[in-house]
């Protein structure tokens, strides 16, 4: 596979199920407990920022979580970037921070980070990584007098993050990646199909195949199947 001189790597949730967080429409996924509509729109933050807030600092609190780490996937991904020739983008729709700590750099979090908060007043945003928890008194640093934050999440309905960045990216690719997705979410998942257009070459690694359509698939724990996957692109198989 040493063909390939632009990556474009997409993740979900998948990824960073085996290091104990949970997917969202799995059995037992986090849209089961949670109704979207009350904890993940503009609309849920203005009827009831209370449970938004609550819903988010349990997600933060959870990747203090000492087992909760970073797992053969994200840590072969960060090789992969370290190996790469040529140009290199991981694009995630995950908000934990397990990628950014397993090593990766060229790192988009296209639907935000846990570990951040936005301001409701200026847009800017900062990191409350070392907060406890947030909520409607947590004020931002960054005005005067200072306004209140909300979580740097994309909620459905918001435009990702670093939209152009990804489709400049997209459009260059050789090869794009996509691992542990279910690609029920736009934009992300048209992101196969714009790459592919290009002349992309696209796979999917997951646990079991999607309705997506790509040119290869490889299924199984992303734990297993993601370094197999790099040593092969790398050539090392
Ligand atoms: N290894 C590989 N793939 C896995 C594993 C695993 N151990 N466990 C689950 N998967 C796969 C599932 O088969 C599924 O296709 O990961 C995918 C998870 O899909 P979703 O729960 O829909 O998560 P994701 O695609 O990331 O969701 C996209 O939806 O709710 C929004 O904003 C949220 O970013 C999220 C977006």
């Amino acid at each position: 596979m040493g063909e390939y001189r632009n990556i474009v790597v997409l993740t979900g949730a998948g990824i960073s199920a085996e290091s104990g967080l949970k997917t969202f429409r799995d059995n037992n996924g986090l849209w089961e407990k949670h109704r979207v509509e009350e904890v993940a729109t503009p609309e849920a933050f203005e009827a009831n920022p209370t449970l938004v807030y609550q819903f988010y600092n349990q997600r933060r609190a959870q990747l203090k979580d000492s087992a909760i780490t970073p797992n053969p996937a994200h840590l072969a991904l960060a090789d992969l970037e370290k190996a790469w020739k040529g140009s290199f983008l991981l694009v995630t729709q995950n908000v934990d921070d397990l990628h950014q700590r397993s090593g990766s750099v060229n790192v988009v979090p296209m639907h935000g980070q846990l570990n951040q908060a936005r301001c409701l007043n200026s847009g800017n945003v900062s990191d409350i990584s070392g907060v406890g928890v947030i909520d409607a008194r947590t004020l931002c640093s960054c005005c005067n007098p200072q306004s209140a934050m909300r979580p740097d999440i994309v909620w459905f309905g918001e435009i990702p993050q670093q939209m152009g960045r990804i489709e400049q990216a997209l459009s260059q690719a050789d090869i794009f990646v996509s691992i542990g997705t279910s690609g029920q979410v736009y934009p992300a998942a048209g992101f196969a199909a714009l790459a592919s257009e290009k002349g992309a070459h696209t796979v999917e690694l997951n646990l079991e195949q999607t309705s997506g359509s790509f040119h290869q698939g490889f299924y199984g724990p992303a734990s297993d199947i993601v370094p197999e996957f790099v040593a092969r692109l790398l050539g090392d198989k």
